[in-house]
């Protein structure tokens, strides 16, 4: 190859051994390397956080109907489904999605008031995962005191804690 190699040809240096090009060309493919993790990883954090977050919006909504049927097979089945989502795709996606994020912080040297802010909704967000937790259990031992209309307003709290949580990482106010 000759030197300085194509991709350092933008930032030319006048007469540097070739040694030190090859230096150069390392540290540019690391920094490379590096942006390609930060894309993966944070690409991954979005795919987990979208596959938690359709469990934290169908669940409470599998309540307001659980709470209104009264037959046998429709509340075995709503069971069944409940179970599932929550065990199945909810629960894994959360711990994917906080294991994602936490890398993406710590790994990469985000710091900031809205990164204090956002972990603090975080927190809010997996307390909301254990009350459908709860809700849950009560609905499988056929104990659920909560009427359709309160599991439709409980329905709506991920809603603003995800628009909290955007507008933060997006904007970066402080
Ligand atoms: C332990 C919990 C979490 C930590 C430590 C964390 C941390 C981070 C970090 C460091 C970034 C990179 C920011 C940037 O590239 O500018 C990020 C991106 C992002 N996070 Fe999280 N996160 C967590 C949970 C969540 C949750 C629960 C949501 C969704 C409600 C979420 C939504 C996002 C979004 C949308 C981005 C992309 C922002 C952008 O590209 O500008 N995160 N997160």
């Amino acid at each position: 190859m000759s030197f300085p190699p194509f991709f350092l040809r933008r930032f030319p240096k006048a007469n540097l051994p070739s040694h030190l090009y090859l230096t150069q060309a390392l540290s540019f493919l690391t920094y490379l390397f590096v942006i390609f993790m930060y894309e993966t990883l944070k690409s991954l954090h979005l795919i987990f956080v979208i596959s938690w977050f359709a469990g934290l919006f169908y669940l409470p909504r599998l309540f307001v109907y659980h709470a209104s049927t009264e037959d046998r097979l429709g509340i075995e089945r709503f069971k069944v489904m409940e179970h599932k989502l929550f065990n199945y795709i909810m629960t894994p996606a959360m711990i994917l999605a906080l294991g994602a994020g936490t890398w993406l912080w710590l790994g990469f040297g985000f710091e900031g008031g809205w990164l204090h802010l956002k972990l603090l909704l975080v927190v809010l967000l997996v307390i909301y995962h254990f009350f459908c937790y709860r809700f849950m259990i009560l609905f499988a031992e056929e104990l659920n005191p909560h009427s359709e209309r309160f599991y439709r307003i409980f329905n709506e709290a991920p809603t603003l804690l995800l628009a909290g949580i955007v507008f933060l990482v997006v904007f970066k106010p402080f």
